[in-house]
Formats: C-alpha cells, sequence, structure tokens
C-alpha cells in the first residue's frame, strides 16, 4: 500500500465548503488530485474564492449554489454533478448552522431550522448520492458531526440533538451500505471557523471551548486532514467511525 494519498481521478461534493471547515476539505482533497464540487448557500463569493484558490494551485473546483434542507435543490445539485462529472466518489457533508439560546427560549423554528439544516441536510445528500455508489459499487461519505453531540452542551439542545443524530446516521448507513460504500463521521472540538466567532458565542462559551487539554482552538485544516485519511484507501477498514480531531475535548 502507497502511503502518499492521491485521490486524483475522483470527484468530491463538499457541501457547506464556501467557508471554515468544508472550505478546508475542500482545498484538501483538490490538492490531492480529485474534481471537487463546492457546494454553498448564499456564498457566492467565498464560494468563488475557494474555487480561484483551488484552480490557481493547478486543482479542478466548480462551485455550485443549494440549500442542503431543500431536496429538490441537493437532487439537482447531484444530478448536475454526476452529468458534469461523471459520478461522486467522496461526498462530505459539512454544511451545518448552530445556534446558542436557552431551551425554554427554544422555538419550534428554532428547531426547525438547526435540525432541518445539520440533520435532514444530511439524510437528503446521503440520499442523493448512494444510489449512484450503489450503481459503481464504490463510494466514500463523511459527514461532519461535533463533539456536542457526544457531550452535549446547556443552551445548544437542538444543535446537539442534530449532532447525535449525524452519529446515528452515520452508523446506520455504514452497516447498511457495506462493504462496498464505507460511511464514516468526524466529530472536530472546537475549530477557528465563522461559526465559532467571538460576535456569535457568549465569553463563558468561548472561555469553555479553549479550556481542553490543546490548549486552544483547533485550525480548519486539521480537521480536513481527517478528512483527507478518511477519503483515502488508508481509511478502507474504517466503517461508521466517528474521528474525534478535537484537541483532547473529548476521549473515548
Ligand atoms: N467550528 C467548530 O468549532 C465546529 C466544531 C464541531 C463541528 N463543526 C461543524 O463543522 C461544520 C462546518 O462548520 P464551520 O465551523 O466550518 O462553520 P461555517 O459557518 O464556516 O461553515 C458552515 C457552512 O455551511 C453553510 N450552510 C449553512 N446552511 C446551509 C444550507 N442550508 N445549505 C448549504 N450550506 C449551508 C454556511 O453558509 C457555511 O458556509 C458544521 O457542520 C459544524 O456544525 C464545527
Amino acid at each position: 500500500m502507497s502511503t502518499t494519498i492521491s485521490l486524483a481521478g475522483q470527484v468530491a461534493l463538499v457541501t457547506g465548503a464556501a467557508t471554515g471547515i468544508g472550505a478546508a476539505i475542500a482545498r484538501t482533497l483538490a490538492h490531492a488530485g480529485a474534481t471537487v464540487v463546492v457546494n454553498h448557500l448564499r456564498r457566492h463569493a467565498y464560494a468563488d474564492g475557494v474555487v480561484r484558490a483551488i484552480r490557481e494551485a493547478g486543482g479542478h473546483a466548480t462551485a455550485f449554489e443549494a440549500d442542503v434542507k431543500d431536496a429538490h435543490a441537493v437532487a439537482d445539485m447531484v444530478t448536475w454533478t454526476e452529468r458534469e462529472f461523471g459520478r461522486v466518489d467522496i461526498a462530505v457533508q459539512s454544511a451545518g448552522v448552530i445556534q446558542e439560546k436557552p431551551f425554554l427560549e427554544t422555538t419550534e423554528a428554532d428547531w426547525d431550522f438547526v435540525v432541518d439544516t445539520d440533520l435532514k441536510g444530511i439524510f437528503l445528500c446521503c440520499r442523493a448520492v448512494l444510489p449512484g455508489m450503489v450503481r459503481r459499487g464504490r463510494g466514500c461519505v463523511i459527514n461532519i458531526a461535533s463533539e456536542l453531540g457526544l457531550l452535549g452542551r446547556a443552551s445548544y439542545a437542538p444543535y446537539c440533538a442534530a449532532k447525535a443524530g449525524v452519529i446515528g446516521i452515520t452508523r446506520a448507513l455504514a452497516r447498511e451500505f457495506a462493504p462496498a460504500i464505507r460511511v464514516n463521521a468526524i466529530a472536530p472540538g472546537p475549530v477557528d471557523t465563522p461559526m465559532l466567532s467571538v460576535e456569535h458565542m457568549s465569553p463563558e462559551v468561548l472561555e469553555a471551548e479553549r479550556a481542553i487539554p490543546a490548549e486552544r482552538v483547533g485550525q480548519p485544516e486539521e480537521i480536513a486532514a481527517t478528512a483527507l485519511f478518511l477519503a483515502s484507501d488508508l481509511a478502507s477498514f474504517y466503517y461508521g467511525q466517528v474521528l474525534g480531531p478535537n484537541g483532547g475535548a473529548h476521549m473515548g
């Protein structure tokens, strides 16, 4: 087995890839040789920036706007990708939203927004890409969960529930589609992205994010490295696993 990770000739679809972890994963997979579809929602300038950076580095990428909560938009995106590039070999679900709100103030609309984006979005994307992977007898699915799906956190009930659900759907699909298709999840710890911005988080939460063995938040590239590993043949024996690049925030 070669230890050089090459994804040459493979097609990767990365959701939420205009910013943060998704953007780093798109850049990293493209650097390894994959053609990457950079999904985004109303982030044209950022998505175009990711595509431009990939192309300037000699890689192949195209942006595609689709709301992962919208079944038709997701189906259109996958149909377009399969028509344009022949298939989806690697599907990475990184699109997500977060909301900090005391549980007793959480409305049904809050719940629907977070759970529809973070969990139903993964259901819709997996349902759209898996038929082609089954037809071709191979494929790799990587779902971005969160350490908060394992640990829980006060004032984040919808997010924690959705991310625990991401782990559940990952394990169910891993069993249902093995051995041809590998489905795994990544549950990052705190990562320096627009989602974990000082503007959106209370000082208490930011302090908690930094109070981990690594004594710092992670960088998006550190999560992308895990995605690259899972997408590669080096991870050929990984099924239904939840890898935790989290600075030690959660162990086990
Ligand atoms: N940053 C962290 O500390 C952290 C920790 C654990 C898990 N995560 C997870 O990592 C993933 C990426 O988050 P991030 O930290 O890079 O934040 P981010 O806000 O930079 O990335 C999320 C992206 O998803 C996009 N998005 C939101 N709703 C969408 C929709 N309906 N359709 C398509 N795209 C949509 C956003 O526009 C954004 O570009 C998320 O699933 C998040 O829950 C983040």
